[in-house]
């Protein structure tokens, strides 16, 4: 059986800080962020927002490009770092919002950047163990990424949500059974429960990363079928590879290391060639939005599939999840010919639709934000956190989804 992602959608907030006008304000060369990091903005939540609204809008818009009724999904999984409750998923108030019904399993994941993944694969063997059904589910990455002000993780925050339709025959990507995975337990990056932001030992961090992608991947070429030839490398087999993204500048270093165990060395130019052919067409929505912890790999197949669909029909990618911590996974996929039915991923609207906003009332929100509230004029989401009452966190539609 066929089994893959059926529909994909990205939904980030309106608001972004452009990357120069942070530089600016920490006293440091703007090319250390654009250039040095490869981050151009990042998206801030307004006060109205948070990883429940980001998840539901992401996930409605995802249901509806897909012309599915939403009573049909039998599995609803959001994986998150951000969750908003130690007992209450973040599942269930999108269950909710978004109108699933109540012959679904719901609950929420984490393992850091991987959850993301670790629900994809779950949702797509869930879909094969039921060869007679052809059952659907519904993963969400959702997260908003915060570091503390002034720190050296400040640049790589952002935040946005994909949902992802899993089931049979799929539209955007067929996932194939084998996959290269690592874990080992390192302190990289962590966010102890009493902590909004997250601690990071930053190099250290990039070094882990690294590992893990040499391992994981590395344990996917042994189980590539059928058999790599002599002198042929997995990543002859691919033609674009998407990295788990905190900064594009991961991504470069991640596709150097992958070019260096293939070939045993590699020389600038044929790296350039390399880089821009197979990765650079992925990464230019992470560019603009930033970090997206769970949800920053499917941003970028998001981006790919809306600008690429056509290009791509038939043809194998690969894709490269890492969570701190750490769990790591090599996988790919193939592009079915008819991708180009499954039309605009929520890349291109998230980004026309955008507010700029300023280092103060980015601090602003950074501080104070996410309390709940009335949404701007000009909202872009579908769903509004409204607060808090009674230790209880309250949501709505919008009134024009209300109206629609
Ligand atoms: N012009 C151009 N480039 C410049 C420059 C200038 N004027 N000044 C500096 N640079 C370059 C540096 O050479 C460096 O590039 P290389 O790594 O290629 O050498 C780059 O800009 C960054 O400079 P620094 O290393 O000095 O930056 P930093 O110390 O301020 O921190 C960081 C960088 C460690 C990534 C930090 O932003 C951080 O801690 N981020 C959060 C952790 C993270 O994202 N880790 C990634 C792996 S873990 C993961 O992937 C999970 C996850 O999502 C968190």
């Amino acid at each position: 059986m066929s089994v893959g992602i059926d529909q994909v959608h990205v939904y980030a907030p309106q608001l972004a800080l452009p990357l120069p006008a942070l530089a600016a304000a920490r006293g440091v060369a703007p090319e250390k962020l654009t250039l040095g990091l490869g981050v151009q903005a990042m998206a801030v939540t307004p006060a109205c927002e948070d990883v429940v609204t980001l998840a539901a809008t992401a996930a409605a818009r995802c249901l509806r490009a897909a012309g599915v009724d939403p009573r049909t999904i039998g599995l609803l999984v959001v994986a998150t770092e951000t969750g908003v409750d130690h007992a209450k998923p973040v599942g269930i108030f999108v269950h909710e919002l978004v109108g699933v019904g109540p012959h679904c399993r719901v609950y929420e994941v984490k393992h850091a950047c991987y959850g993301g993944t670790a629900a994809l694969m779950l949702a797509a063997d869930w879909v094969r163990a039921h060869r007679t059904q052809a059952r659907r589910a519904l993963v969400i990455a959702s997260d908003v990424a915060r570091y503390a002000i002034g720190s050296p993780g400040e640049p790589t925050q952002g935040a946005g949500a994909v949902a992802m339709l899993v089931g049979p025959t799929p539209r955007a990507l067929f996932l194939a059974e084998e996959s290269g995975v690592h874990a080992a337990n390192v302190y990289d990056f962590w966010r102890p429960l009493d902590r909004r932001e997250a601690l990071v030992d930053g190099k250290y961090s990039i070094d882990c990363y690294l590992d893990a992608l040499a391992s994981a991947f590395r344990s996917c070429r042994r189980l590539e079928r059928p058999a790599l030839e002599d002198g042929e490398g997995l990543l002859d087999r691919l033609a674009r590879i998407l990295y788990h993204t905190p900064f594009p500048k991961m991504a470069a270093k991640a596709h150097r290391r992958l070019l260096e165990l293939e070939r045993g060395s590699v020389t600038d130019a044929d790296y350039e060639a390399s880089y821009h052919a197979l990765v650079a067409p992925g990464l230019t929505g992470v560019a603009q939005i930033g970090n997206t912890y769970t949800a920053s790999l499917y941003v970028c197949l998001a981006t790919l599939l809306e600008d690429e669909a056509r290009v791509l029909a038939g043809r194998r990618i690969g894709l490269f999840s890492y969570g701190s911590g750490c769990c790591a996974e090599f996988f790919t996929g193939t592009v079915p010919t008819g991708a180009v039915a499954i039309g605009p991923t929520g890349v291109r609207e998230t980004l026309a639709r955008r507010t700029l906003v300023d280092v103060p009332a980015y601090e602003e929100l950074l501080r104070h934000g996410e309390r709940g509230g009335e949404p701007p004029a000009d909202f872009a989401g579908d769903f509004v956190f409204r607060g808090i009452r009674n230790d209880r966190r309250m949501y709505a539609p919008t009134r024009e989804v209300l109206a629609a």
